[in-house]
């Protein structure tokens, strides 16, 4: 059993400790709003916040993060940064087919709490290892200065 604080709630999981976060979150939690896209931490779709940064969790051995508070998608919008980039998305509609958003919104979410008022380079530091097909990178770099109170 590996001890996993995840949005505000322990959960006991009974899966092996090289047992990567993403499948955890997905496939024993139910928590879907997570994507897999690459697994091999190339593309930014399963991003979640381990203590408030973005990290890719389709790598991250479950038994590397006992202890560790753990947000994702379902919950981010209940932090401060995550509610007013949910609202920008939403504003601005960025979303177009919305496989890779969830990971877009749990990176950008991450970039506002740590740098309230990012510059163009900032969002490109911090944005470069979300990829989507859709092309909504324009719309993702208007909606994070929305965000930020700067648009
Ligand atoms: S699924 Fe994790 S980075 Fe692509
Ligand atoms: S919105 Fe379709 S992949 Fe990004």
């Amino acid at each position: 059993m590996i001890p996993l604080e995840i949005n505000g709630q322990t959960h006991q999981v009974e899966v092996s400790a090289d047992t990567p976060l993403l499948w955890v979150l997905r496939d024993v939690l139910g928590l879907t709003g997570t994507k897999f896209g690459c697994g091999i931490a190339q593309c930014g779709a399963c991003t979640v916040h381990v203590d408030g940064q973005a990290v890719r969790s389709c790598l991250l051995p479950a038994g590397a993060i006992k202890g560790r508070k753990i947000t994702t998608i379902e919950a981010v919008g209940a932090t401060p940064a995550g509610a007013k980039v949910q609202k920008a998305w939403l504003d601005l509609e960025v979303i177009q087919c919305g496989y890779c958003q969830s990971g877009q919104i749990m990176s950008a979410a991450a970039l506002l709490a740590s740098t309230p008022h990012p510059d163009d380079s900032d969002i490109d530091a911090a944005m470069a290892g979300n990829i989507c097909r859709c092309g909504t990178y324009v719309r993702i770099r208007a909606a994070i200065k929305k965000a930020a109170g700067a648009a």
